[in-house]
């Protein structure tokens, strides 16, 4: 879209307060129409151009259709509306119709939670991140005795090591082992070690580890094949690799990254650990973020039973 036409786009009065509405909360025509006191049909046209923008989207609600901004757009979209949002919001007609929202719906007694009722995975709400989800689920997993393939500077190890009975980084970069062992030196004396080696050839021993990772490591490793026949070697009966990975993709920007690999198939992984059991490999949606890269996160087991056992 040409900046021309964003700008025209959101020089529109009546755009504006759908947006500064949207942004409160997901709304159908006929809520709009009762805020705004303006004909469904008016409505619904600006509501088609700010659709067809990408500056919102929307779902079946029964009858009706509810519409919603949308977070999954960057770049200049995201910033002109935002900055658009920022100059604009102390303007007290945009004050105004947020007021006669929430007294609309006051009468109404509906509540948010009523309201996001069969759409509340779609919906923000405060303090529900995939972050904050994150960290709380961990506190469930055990990783045993652990070993994580390009563990970089240790950027993970805060996460991992109070769930591990020990922690091994392996990286094959100096730099990024010189910098987790002063990481590692400060969080967790003694209970997390740092080893320079590859992940195509591992000196340790077999079945030495109850989990192996690879967090954003497969693309970087010349020989992914070898270093997930490494990981199956290593795993103890019961242990389980996790693979934090890209989708294949053609995008040029990875190269910055110094990827040396587009990302991945499922049956290119699949096939590289075929020693273990039970796999299992799903995407998650594209990043919000250009070029928008795909996460690809792949699970599977050495058959057995797990058994605790010391240090890998
Ligand atoms: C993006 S970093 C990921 C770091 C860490 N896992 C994290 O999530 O913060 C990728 C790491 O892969 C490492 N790497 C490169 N080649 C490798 C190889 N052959 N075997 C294992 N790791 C490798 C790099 O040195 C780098 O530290």
């Amino acid at each position: 879209m040409l900046i021309s036409d964003l700008l025209r786009l959101l020089a529109d009065e009546t755009r504006l307060r759908v947006l500064h509405l949207l942004e409160h909360e997901p709304l159908t025509v006929a809520e709009l129409q009762e805020v705004l006191e303006l004909g469904q049909s008016s409505i619904s046209g600006h509501l088609a151009k700010l659709k067809g923008a990408g500056l919102i989207h929307d779902l079946p609600e029964g009858s009706a259709r509810r519409y919603r901004l949308r977070e999954d757009h960057d770049g200049m979209l995201r910033t002109a509306w935002q900055s658009m949002r920022d100059l604009s919001l102390d303007e007290p007609r945009f004050a105004a119709d947020r007021k006669r929202l929430e007294d609309i719906q006051a009468t109404r007694g509906s509540s948010w939670v009523d309201r996001v009722a069969g759409s509340l995975h779609r919906e923000y709400a405060p303090g529900r991140t995939w972050e904050s989800l994150c960290h709380g689920l961990l506190h469930f997993a055990s990783f045993g005795r652990c070993v994580d393939i390009g563990a970089g500077d240790g950027a993970m190890v805060e996460l991992i090591a109070p769930r591990a009975t020990t922690l091994l980084c392996v990286d094959p970069s100096p730099a990024m082992v010189a910098a987790g062992r002063s990481r590692v030196q400060a969080l967790h004396p003694g209970a997390v070690e740092y080893l320079q080696a590859p992940g195509e050839k591992l000196p340790l021993a077999d079945h030495c580890a109850d989990s192996v990772l690879f967090l954003q490591s497969l693309q970087y490793i010349a020989d992914p094949a070898a270093a997930l026949a490494e990981a199956a070697r290593i795993l103890a009966p019961g242990g389980r690799l996790l693979v934090l990975t890209l989708v294949s993709h053609g995008f040029p920007e990875a190269d910055a990254f110094g990827h040396r690999h587009h990302g991945f198939a499922a049956a290119d992984l699949k096939r590289w650990s075929r020693t273990l059991d039970q796999p299992h490999a799903y995407t998650l949606p594209p990043e919000g973020r250009s070029p928008r890269f795909q996460t690809l996160i792949f699970t599977a087991t050495r058959a057995g039973r797990a058994a605790a056992r010391g240090r890998p």
